[in-house]
């Protein structure tokens, strides 16, 4: 068979944050695809790149007084140590402020406004007159047109769920200057998305999306509207490209972000000679696959493919959705000390042991997976530790030591090595659709075989009696032709762990078919250990050290990073503060309210009374973690109705938003009903 031209791409992370365990679900299960390609002798290119343009990396510069282009050029750094150290290994790591981008990005759009697929219109937008400024949604922020909450951002509430245009929020503010966002006409460039309609709905029909992503954009085509346009342009001051024929115009960061896997490739063949019209061009025999994790689904199975058709590239091969990574059974979060950054796992535990958990875990559908940190240490601990290395560590000392580094000439059980040889294909297939877990399942049960032979035959009983000598260096060779088999099968998840087998074998690099011979009569280099068990107090050390690497949280109570900048409100007298009552109130019960996705319903005990209350604190706390705590409320705020009933009251909350908002928890001694001063 011909080898296949494999193009692999992973989804660019954003040049404004650092890479975390989440992130490496996605890199990791790439990663492992690459190299199980490359192993099986086809031709693989695997390439990824920083994603650096737009609003919240511009605004991070000026926050930290530094230029975007400095921004970003730290980043790329970070992001490429830190998938270095987790032996991910791209061919090229590109970034999209670069020429190939700019190149394609005005191509592709030239392409689109010739064929008329682009469409010029007048809309309002809210407008921050003293930062002179367009605002993005979220970056306006007001009071709730439906229920009154204070502080929402963009276009819903997270106290009532309602959804609305941001121009409806009461008392508006721009979150970047304070002041009140006037409307005003702008011309933006749209993108005809509902021309594509029918290419997308055979694209999607292909068999290049999982079912469930592609059920699920099918939806679109069915809404009122249908396809809606896209808005793909942005008003200065805009990082990123200026769009052609324009003074001030600038592509919005999604248009460029996915063009940056064609700019990654093209600077790859422009340094190795490459053909990337081979990979490009619609009639291409080549594969093109992109990873991508569920969240920007809709990015790449629909705007993607129709970018691409629109300027006469083929379309992906497939597009590969994952699903999210979960710690401890929930959201990563920075006040439980699940968010954990790839640095510093990389500083206290090794590489491998995620790269398998991962693996172990990841199939190839779309549901989430969860790291759980105890189970983590139990799966690496059996399988690993307890089970491959174990075959090799019970077996390499006789044949070192008695038979001068010597396998026998013959196996003991020629059977038995057949079966490992005869798994090659099957686990090949199940690399080859990502299932990854079942892959690992069958590998595991190989090494249970393998222990079992060698639990069976007492190589350590047969070397005490000197008839039996031969068969020791027989039932070893066997041993170490079982555990080479296996970790020929686990090579693209434990890449450090086969390079060291290699040594230690002594024949060379493993490739997928490697296996179907045995290695007889081959003198092998001296065992060492090839990897040493996971601590839990490893563990504890890393999250300690991910606690201290965490950024303080921003003190103001607002939403989003950027915001945490808006200046105080106006005044008020202290008889104002005074009419506020809080009180320590003991959090009862705690459940999730069907069909709202960021409220949590609490019954409060104040002492004698209860209060059922709303509280959008989802996003950092999962209901169970509550019930029993104590916290603090405005226990004479006024009853307001809400879609999902009354809410009798008010939590206190603060932090900058998402998984990282804190409860007001106060210290041992208080009672619910008592007074806060
Ligand atoms: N910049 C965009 C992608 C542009 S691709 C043309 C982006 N960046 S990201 O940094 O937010 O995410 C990069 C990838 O990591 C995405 O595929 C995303 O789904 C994945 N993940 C980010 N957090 C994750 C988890 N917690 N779990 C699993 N994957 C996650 O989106
Ligand atoms: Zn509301």
């Amino acid at each position: 068979m011909q080898p296949r031209k494999i193009l692999i791409t992973s989804a660019l992370p954003y040049a404004n944050g650092p890479i975390h365990i989440g992130h490496m679900v996605e890199y990791i299960q790439t990663d492992i695809w690459a190299r199980f390609q490359r192993l099986r002798g086809n031709e693989c290119h695997y390439v990824c790149a920083d994603d650096t343009h737009g609003t919240p990396i511009m605004l991070r510069a000026q926050q930290e007084g530094i230029t975007p282009e400095q921004l970003i050029a730290r980043s790329s750094e970070e992001h490429q140590r830190d998938f270095a150290g987790f032996n991910v290994a791209f061919d090229n790591y590109y970034t999209t402020h670069s020429d190939e981008n700019r190149h394609f990005a005005e191509f592709i759009y030239k392409a689109a406004r010739e064929k008329g697929h682009i469409e010029k219109r007048t809309i309002r937008q809210a407008y921050d007159a003293q930062a002179q400024m367009f605002l993005p949604d979220r970056f306006i922020k007001g009071e709730c047109p439906r229920c009154g909450a204070a502080d929402q951002y963009g276009d819903n509430c997270e106290a009532c769920g309602a959804t609305y245009s941001p121009t409806d929020l009461k008392n508006a503010v721009s979150a970047i200057s304070g002041t009140k966002p006037i409307e005003k006409e702008t011309e933006h460039y749209f993108f005809k998305l509902g021309h594509f309609e029918a290419f997308l709905r055979e694209f999607l029909a292909s068999g290049a999306v999982q079912k469930e992503i592609a059920n699920k954009q099918m939806e679109w085509f069915e809404s009122d509207q249908g396809l809606s346009d896209w808005d793909v342009s942005r008003d200065a001051p805009y990082w990123g490209f200026k769009i052609p024929d324009t003074d001030d115009k600038y592509f919005y960061v999604w248009l460029d972000a996915p063009i940056g896997y064609l700019a990654s490739f093209k600077n790859l063949c422009e340094r190795t000679g490459l053909d990337f019209d081979a990979y490009w061009k619609p009639d291409s025999t080549a594969e093109v696959h992109h990873f991508i994790g569920k969240d920007i689904a809709y990015f790449h199975t629909l705007f993607w493919p129709a970018l691409l058709h629109g300027a006469d590239f083929r379309t992906p091969t497939a597009v590969h959705c994952h699903g999210f990574l979960t710690v401890n059974g929930a959201k990563m979060s920075k006040s439980r000390g699940t968010f954990i950054q790839a640095e510093s796992y990389l500083k206290h535990l090794n590489p491998e042991w995620l790269r398998y958990y991962f693996a172990s875990k990841l199939s190839s559908g779309v549901d989430d997976i969860d790291l759980n940190l105890e189970d983590f240490i139990a799966r690496v601990n059996s399988d690993l530790v307890g089970k491959v290395v174990n075959i090799a560590s019970r077996c390499a000392g006789f044949i070192n030591k008695r038979f001068a580094n010597t396998l026998s000439a013959t196996l003991p059980d020629p059977a038995l090595y057949q079966a490992f040889s005869d798994a090659s294909e099957h686990i090949a297939e199940l690399y080859e659709n990502r299932r990854y877990n079942q892959a690992m399942r069958e590998i595991m049960a190989l090494a249970d075989k393998a222990n079992q032979y060698v639990d069976e035959q007492k190589p350590w009983v047969l070397a005490k009696d000197p008839e039996r000598l031969a068969d020791v260096q027989t039932v070893c060779t066997q041993g170490i032709n079982m555990f080479r088999a296996i970790v020929t099968y686990l090579k693209p998840v434990l890449p450090q762990l086969a390079a060291d087998t290699e040594s230690f074998l002594n024949a060379g690099e493993l490739n997928w078919n490697s296996a179907k011979k045995p290695l007889l009569n081959h003198e092998i280099g001296t065992f060492k250990a090839l990897m040493t068990r996971v601590e839990s107090i490893m563990v504890e050390a890393m999250l300690e050290d991910n606690r201290q690497a965490m950024p303080a949280p921003a003190a103001a109570p607002t939403i989003t990073g950027a915001l945490a900048d808006a200046p105080i409100s106006p005044m008020i007298e202290y008889d104002d503060f005074a009419k506020i009552d809080l009180r320590i109130a003991k959090i009862v019960k705690a459940e999730h309210v069907n069909g709202a996705d960021k409220l949590v319903q609490l019954t409060l005990d104040l002492g004698g009374e209860t209060r059922n209350v709303f509280a959008g604190i989802k996003s950092a706390y999962d209901p169970t973690d509550l019930e029993g705590r104590l916290t603090v409320m405005v226990a004479n705020l006024a009853p307001r109705k809400m879609r999902f009933g009354m809410s009798e009251g008010m939590v206190l909350a603060a932090g900058p938003g998402g998984s990282d908002l804190f409860i007001l928890t106060p210290d041992n001694g208080a009672e619910p009903g008592m007074r806060v001063k």
